[in-house]
């Protein structure tokens, strides 16, 4: 069933436990986190990332699917944009259908930051949509290691209280598309953060951090786990293996059929990490 992320993300905060949100960049990836979510009993907000859009050249079809999906799936799954800079895009979101939204200006100097999402939250309330954004860049969305960044507990509470946003991604010790999982994350800053803001606080870069750091995350304070590279890393081995198995492979359905069953298999496991 299509549900909302405020009902996911409030839940998971209101009782001290994860929720999981992974990235789908194509049909074949939306199929695996519904088939994944479904065996593991667990429910999962879908994240579609600017990135993602940019690759298709539009939201829309994605969007469609993911909702077709979603609405198909036996287990409660939300639609979420992720990483959008673009303020117009937030909006072709929330015309789609997408109960919540991540608006990026992690980038900007502190003050343009707070005034550009503060303005964004305002125009997605009124549409009644929920708005995640970012305070101190979590680093690595070029691709470059970068877990030294570090979000003030202070700074993150005069944020939250100026800008009203529903959910804040903080940077604590994650790197974005980090393909081995030994990430640091500073504990004591998580529950720092969490005392001193209201709202669930998200963890982006979650595929460098090991099953046990997910836990210790998880209860020490945070809340939304986001997750691309490890889903990525999985369905692309799998895609491999069957090339490499079968040089005489042709029909496309033998190999994204493979990377989509190794999706949903490392979908299942995570859930049962992150989503207890
Ligand atoms: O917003 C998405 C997440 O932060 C994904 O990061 O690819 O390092 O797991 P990851
Ligand atoms: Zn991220």
């Amino acid at each position: 069933t299509l549900t909302t992320t405020a009902a996911l993300i409030t839940a998971a905060h209101e009782e001290g436990r994860g929720v999981a949100a992974f990235n789908t960049i194509n049909l074949e990836t939306v199929e695996a986190l519904a088939t994944g979510a479904e065996a593991a009993n667990r429910p999962l907000i879908v994240q579609i990332s600017e990135n993602a859009v940019r690759y298709h050249g539009g939201l829309a079809p994605l969007a469609q699917a993911a909702i077709a999906v979603a609405s198909g799936s036996t287990m409660p799954m939300s639609l979420h944009l992720d990483h959008a800079t673009s303020e117009r895009l937030v909006g072709v979101a929330v015309d789609l259908g997408f109960s919540s939204v991540m608006y990026d200006a992690s980038q900007l100097p502190y003050a343009e930051n707070l005034a550009r999402t503060a303005a964004v939250v305002q125009r997605c309330h009124d549409r009644g949509a929920h708005v995640e954004a970012e305070l101190g860049e979590v680093g690595g969305k070029d691709g470059v290691h970068a877990p030294g960044a570090r979000t003030d507990p202070t700074e993150a509470a005069e944020f939250v209280g100026s800008t009203g946003v529903d959910a804040l991604a903080v940077a604590v010790g994650s790197s974005h598309k980090m393909t081995t999982r030994d990430a640091t994350l500073d504990v004591d800053l998580i529950a720092a953060l969490a005392r001193a803001v209201s709202v669930p606080l998200v963890l982006h870069g979650s595929s460098g951090v090991s099953d046990d750091g997910l836990r210790a995350a998880i209860t020490a304070g945070m809340t939304k786990i986001n997750v691309a590279t490890q889903l990525n890393k999985a369905f692309t081995a799998a895609v491999r293996e069957q090339l490499e198995t079968d040089q005489a492979l042709v029909d496309q359905r033998r190999y994204l059929g493979a990377g989509r069953d190794a999706m949903a298999a490392e979908t299942a496991r995570l859930l049962t990490v992150i989503s207890t």
